[in-house]
């Protein structure tokens, strides 16, 4: 595979609802076999980058995180030409050093989630994609020198755990999940890596931490008006952060390390004609 024009995909999570340096921003309503995206997806350019976003809870977030269509949101991606994609979410922490405002490149994921649809194959015609390294190497990089660049309090790994929600967890939950080894944890970000992996695009996530969920002994419950104020100075700092990364990623990519985009070619396990 030789170099290739990007086109950059966003998907905003909780305090990500556009990218508002975009230049010329188009709508674009786009009709899945899978039913209906999250919302309208926008295309636009930024310092010569194509640019798609879409607003994963939907305008004015309504859409909960298990109620999310996200075949939908991933294929329609596709359609769009999107290359590559950048996950933006918030999170609660599991340590104390990944404090509530810091940001983490996530590298792997545990799902806990059950009541969504996490294939784009099924009964007829069976696929198993690796996700032994679900997140593209290159675009983690940038994330993480974009933070460095601005100065915002990051770590360059962590393992981030995704429940179905949408009831944050019991403190008995919160103490487990970290006995396990995982850093944060959210609602939203599998199936999507899985996804992504299984439409040949390479995968990022930049993690923002709005809380310590509830393992701490002196800390309450989390609550949504305190992940509100977090979030508001999170949202400033991942627009920074969008603005620095997409010239840093270029208008140009290289295939990804990992061979994302050829990721179906030893997947398929039905036979042609069967
Ligand atoms: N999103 C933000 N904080 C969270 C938490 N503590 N648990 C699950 N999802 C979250």
């Amino acid at each position: 595979m030789t170099d290739q024009k990007r086109v950059l995909g966003f998907i905003g999570g909780s305090g990500v609802y556009s990218v508002d340096a975009l230049e010329d921003p188009k709508k674009i309503v786009v009709t899945t076999p899978w039913g209906e995206p999250s919302d309208a997806l926008v295309r636009g350019k930024l310092a010569g980058v194509e640019v798609v976003f879409l607003a994963r809870h939907g305008n004015g977030h309504r859409i909960p995180p298990s109620d999310v269509n996200y075949r939908a949101n991933i294929d329609a991606m596709k359609r769009l030409g999107v290359t590559d994609i950048v996950s933006i979410s918030s999170c609660g922490s599991f340590r104390e050093d990944l404090v509530p405002g810091s940001f983490v490149i996530v590298d792997q994921f545990v799902d806990r989630t059950t009541m969504r649809e996490k294939s784009f194959f099924g009964s007829g015609f069976v696929a198993h994609v690796s996700m032994a390294d679900p997140v593209c190497p290159a675009l983690a990089t940038a994330l993480v020198e974009s933070c460095t660049a601005l100065d915002i309090d990051h770590a360059t790994v962590g393992t981030y755990l995704a429940i179905d929600g949408p009831q944050f967890s019991s403190r008995a939950e919160s103490h487990m999940y970290r006995s396990w080894g995982c850093d944060v944890i959210g609602m939203t970000n599998m199936p999507e890596a899985k996804l992504a992996r299984e439409a040949e695009i390479p995968y990022a996530t930049l993690a923002m931490v709005t809380d310590y969920d509830c393992w701490r002994e002196n800390t309450g419950p989390v609550e949504v008006g305190h992940i509100l104020e977090t979030m508001t100075k999170n949202t400033a700092n991942a627009a920074r952060l969008v603005s620095d990364l997409i010239p840093r990623l270029g208008a140009i990519r290289k295939p990804s390390p990992l061979g994302i985009e050829t990721a179906l070619d030893m997947a398929v396990i039905t036979p042609p004609n069967a």
